[in-house]
């Protein structure tokens, strides 16, 4: 689709905010998650590249942990090749939710919808936008991406099983997560906002009485969170990303 049909089909009213603000501190480098480098390039280019691949929004917000003058010349640099996008930085907070907020604040008020991605699902294929932001399109006010579980879960206390649920009704979220921006935006003013054991939007979705509809998520959405993650990261993109012509040499 050519870049004026795109606007023309309602891209230019969706928004998508990028969390990068994470500290990363399960995969134990030491620096932020979107800043370790897969198949040489970082996770938040990864996840940029995913995002404007998508072509779902003309404007993108990253949210970047405090003073990281590495990821901010990340987003300086994708703003400056990232042709029909708007591509803005600001800062996070103390926990995912605070930062989404932070991007909230900084939509322009032309933003009717709103995705919501995890930088730390960089190899996010486009159909995954695609599917999420065509449903909130379609009017569904809370859109998530789900995947089947394919272990067994169970409820513990202490050291003792409590319950074993259907695994059948079961579904791993992913994201990006799209939403209409109003109710986004009173779901964060609601009071489960500050309950540190929200993980994501939808749970402020359900806490405010919103029905969250759920849409085919894909394998490779998948977030890399451990040092196991990031070498099957590596792998798929050995694989995905054909190979870079040599530079000549004379
Ligand atoms: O910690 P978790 O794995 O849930 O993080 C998911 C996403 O939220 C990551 O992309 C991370 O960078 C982001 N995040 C954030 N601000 C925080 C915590 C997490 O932007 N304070």
């Amino acid at each position: 689709m050519s870049q004026n049909n795109s606007r023309q089909s309602g891209r230019a009213d969706v928004g998508v905010i990028v969390v990068a603000a994470g500290s990363g501190q399960r995969l134990g480098l030491g620096i932020p998650k979107a800043r370790v480098l897969c198949a040489g390039r970082t996770l938040l280019e990864h996840a940029l590249q995913g995002v404007l691949a998508a072509g779902v929004a003309d404007v993108v917000v990253v949210v970047l942990p405090p003073g990281d003058d590495v990821l901010s010349a990340v987003v300086a640099r994708e703003a400056d090749i990232a042709q029909g996008h708007q591509v803005l930085a600001v800062t996070g907070g103390r926990t995912r939710t605070a930062s989404v907020r932070a991007g909230l604040e900084a939509l322009p008020s032309s933003i009717r919808t709103v995705l919501v991605h995890d930088a730390a699902r960089a190899l996010t294929p486009p159909g995954v936008f695609r599917r999420v932001s065509e449903a909130v399109a379609a009017g569904m006010a809370a859109v998530i991406p789900v995947v089947p579980v394919v272990d067994t879960v169970k409820i513990v206390q202490g050291n003792m099983v409590t319950e074993t649920p259907d695994r059948a009704a079961l579904r791993a979220v992913q994201t990006p997560q799209g939403f209409d921006r109003a109710t986004l935006l009173a779901a964060h003013a609601g009071e489960a906002s500050d309950d540190p054991r929200v993980t994501d939007d939808a749970m402020l979705m359900e806490a405010g009485g919103v029905g969250v509809h759920v849409v085919d998520g894909d394998p490779l959405a998948f977030k890399v969170t451990t040092a196991l993650d990031l070498v099957v990261a590596e792998a798929v993109l050995a694989r995905v990303i054909p190979a870079q012509p040599r530079p000549a040499t004379d």
